[in-house]
């Protein structure tokens, strides 16, 4: 689908590590080259047309971010650097002042480190406790665990959308139905979840969502805070300095502007958020719903031949996402993914930051396949039929 939109392919890899980073199509680096070589000025800060264009660009990436993920408005929307930037203003901008010693923060052991080292920082610092939803036989988040899980003393509960090792999508709106009866907050990572599936922050009435530019089709080093714009109010910036204050004449007299750019202090990155808005126009385009039918397509057809190779160990059948973990029977899974880099063949193996998932599978690294939609059935057999003769792997992986 879509494969000659992007330069990448026509080297000849296959590229199956699409949860690590996306391919880039030729209309988002146009998009950023034009930036840099049509109206290359800084944003919110000049009196002149290029710089006027500049605001312009910014501020209508921020729109299609609203619109992408149904925001209610552009104060709800900050651009940051990626997820793990996002999660962390929210844990130490917003929770450190709210947290008390006894509090609790709910998350599961198969989240990414981005949403595990933030909350234990927080609970080191404040004396909260971290714990874990327990997993099911299909490592998957019920609404009923997460019930078991809270106490009086739950103050958030922060989980991943889809997870990055075992790929299941939680039933996140029951969630936080579940949460807001019992007054806690939700914070989601949809960092695997926003560049793959509809995600309706309203009708999910998630708190706070982090995402990443990058793994949509955008540039590094860009990404999201979503945050209800009542609580984002309440979200004490991280960083101060030019672009984010109103006024300052003295210590006690600094003032801070409006919602987003309070939290958006120092020049942003103008291109990442250029490039991030023409991916999501490119998205739109495409329809998102195309997207997510289309890889868990693709997830059958590959699930459907591994399942027939006697000595593949899968970590996650059961998944609605274009994530697919397993293990080849005694051979080290970076070892089969040195073998397939003899092909060209680009997939992720080791523990994929996901350091605690090993609590619930029992395996510390793995391979994993992750896709896109631009991917192929012909790709998927000639990865399989590299996988299918064990002695050649072992033969060819050093
Ligand atoms: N979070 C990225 C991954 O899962 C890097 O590969």
């Amino acid at each position: 689908m879509n494969r000659e939109d992007f330069p990448m392919l026509k080297q000849d890899i296959i590229y199956l590590d699409n949860g690590a980073t996306s391919l880039k199509p030729q209309i988002v680096i146009d998009k950023i080259t034009e930036y840099y070589e049509k109206y290359s000025a800084n944003a919110h800060r000049g009196d002149y047309d290029i710089s006027y264009k500049v605001d312009v660009e910014y501020e209508n990436a921020r729109d299609l971010v609203v619109s992408f993920i149904n925001a209610k408005c552009k104060e709800e929307v900050v651009f940051t650097s990626g997820t793990t930037d996002s999660l962390n203003m929210i844990a130490s901008g917003f929770f450190a002042n709210l947290v008390e010693p006894g509090d609790e923060i709910l998350i599961t052991t198969s989240e990414h480190a981005s949403n595990v080292l933030p909350w234990f920082r927080l609970a080191n610092d404040y004396n909260c406790v971290v714990n874990f939803v327990p997993l099911d036989d299909n490592l998957h988040v019920t609404v009923d665990n997460v019930k078991k899980s809270i106490t009086s003393r739950t103050k958030i509960i922060a989980l991943a959308q889809v997870t990055n090792v075992i790929g299941d999508v939680r039933p996140i709106k029951e969630i936080c139905k579940l949460a807001h009866e019992n007054n806690i907050f939700v914070v989601l990572d949809g960092a695997q979840s926003v560049p793959h599936m509809g995600v309706d922050v309203q009708d999910l009435d998630v708190d706070f969502l982090a995402f990443s530019g990058h793994k949509m089709l955008g540039p590094t080093g860009i990404g999201v805070l979503y945050g209800k714009k009542e609580l984002l109010e309440n979200l004490e910036p991280i960083n101060l300095g030019g672009g984010m204050n109103e006024s300052f004449d003295s210590p006690k007299e600094i003032y801070l502007k409006e919602l987003p750019n309070r939290l958006e202090a120092g020049t942003p990155n103008i291109a990442g958020a250029i490039g991030l808005g023409a991916a999501i126009k490119y998205l739109m385009n495409i329809g998102i719903d195309n997207i997510h039918e289309r890889e868990l397509h693709l997830r059958e057809y590959l699930i459907e031949k591994l399942v027939k190779l006697p000595f593949v160990d899968l970590l996650n059948l059961e998944a609605d996402s274009g994530i697919v973990t397993f293990n080849i029977d005694g051979i080290f899974s970076q070892d089969v993914a040195y073998y397939l880099n003899k092909y060209n063949i680009c997939v992720r193996a080791g523990n994929h930051c996901a350091k605690l998932v090993k609590n619930a599978t029992g395996v510390t690294n793995s391979l994993r396949i992750s896709l896109y939609f631009y991917n192929t059935e012909s790709e998927i057999d000639e990865l399989v039929e590299l996988l299918s003769d064990k002695e050649k792997i072992m033969k060819e992986m050093i």
